[in-house]
């Protein structure tokens, strides 16, 4: 998720362990080869990161050759594109979610990256303009066709709002149409939702976005739940857990780049807290980092549900 899923966030994550593969937020292609790797927020990781799928934003096939050159060289262990995203300036650049109206571009984008690694090659989409069964099997089954290893479906058309309940069942619908894994992803934000989901979608896994970043825990939470994995219980510190993000920023970014992340994650933990809202907006118009980390020390204080900063897991 852009903004959120850098290194700092998949550290935390990590930290409580049940993720099975984990994302960079999306990157655009074109830029990708330039950015340089210790330093670029969207490409600085650790080691223990993995396995990391690198999501594109790629339009052009013809970039592809230095594009993937790039992506091995920084280790990639999984190729994602991004088919999906419905935000406006994405679209205009002929990206994200516009692309399922090209069928033929993107057909000729994944064979030409079938051909340039051996990696595995992922796609991400939404389930289209209008629900047309047909228009989106064919697309589904191109994708497929041409090397695509594995699907993750947002189970929402293209203008749907996150208001709007997810579709899971249409994620079944497609599993049943292709003989790849395919992975449901939409408002799965507790064990109890992921339960739902796979029931109602029979996906072969779950993707989790937004909670991700409230609820870092939510993955050692299901997988202990619902896939039995065996996972230590923690009950996650909250104040703790904030401290050690705000440390992981100054670590792995230049200072400039520090705040506006802060601020993105903020915006979601914050839901852990009944006044959270106090939290998010005294972190939102804080002007450096400094001013954010003692606001939200302060709100921490001030709002301890249970004496020691803990919160039940989802
Ligand atoms: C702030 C934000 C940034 C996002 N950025 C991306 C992105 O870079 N790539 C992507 O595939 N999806 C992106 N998404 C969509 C999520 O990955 C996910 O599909 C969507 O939020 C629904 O899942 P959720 O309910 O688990 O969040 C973003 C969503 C949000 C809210």
């Amino acid at each position: 998720m852009a903004g959120l899923t850098h290194s700092v966030l998949r550290t935390t994550i990590l930290g409580f362990g049940g993720v099975g593969l984990l994302s960079t937020e999306m990157l655009s292609a074109s830029r990708l080869p330039a950015e340089r790797p210790g330093s670029s927020p969207y490409l600085v990781r650790t080691a223990a990161e993995s396995p990391l799928s690198y999501q594109l934003l790629l339009t052009d096939e013809n970039i592809i050759p230095q594009v993937f050159d790039s992506l091995h060289r920084l280790q990639a262990d999984v190729i994602d594109f991004n088919l999906g995203c419905p935000a406006p300036l994405v679209r205009r650049s002929g990206g994200g979610s516009s692309l399922m109206d090209h069928p033929d571009r993107v057909r000729r984008i994944v064979a030409r990256s079938r051909k340039q690694t051996n990696l595995p090659l992922t796609a991400k989409i939404r389930l289209g303009e209008t629900l047309d069964e047909e228009k989106l099997r064919n697309f589904c089954r191109m994708l497929a066709g041409e090397g695509i290893d594995l699907l993750t479906v947002h189970a929402r058309l293209r203008a749907e709002p996150f208001a709007r309940p997810p579709r899971w069942p249409w994620v079944g619908k497609i599993k049943q149409w292709l003989d790849i894994p395919v992975i449901a992803n939409g408002s799965i934000d507790s064990v109890a939702s992921a339960r739902r989901c796979l029931s109602e979608s029979g996906a072969d896994g779950l993707m989790i976005g937004r909670a991700a970043a409230r609820m870092p825990w939510i993955f050692a939470a299901v997988a202990r739940e619902v896939y039995r994995v065996e996972i230590p219980e923690t009950k996650p510190c909250l104040p703790h857990l904030y401290d050690e993000f705000v440390r992981g920023l100054i670590e792995r970014f230049r200072p400039e780049r520090r705040l506006g992340r802060l601020k993105e994650f903020t915006h979601y933990f914050a839901g852990n807290y009944f006044f959270g809202h106090q939290l998010a907006s005294r972190v939102q118009a804080s002007c450096s980092l400094e001013e954010a980390w003692e606001q939200a020390t302060a709100f921490f204080a001030a709002n301890d549900r249970d004496g020691d900063g803990t919160v039940q897991a989802p």
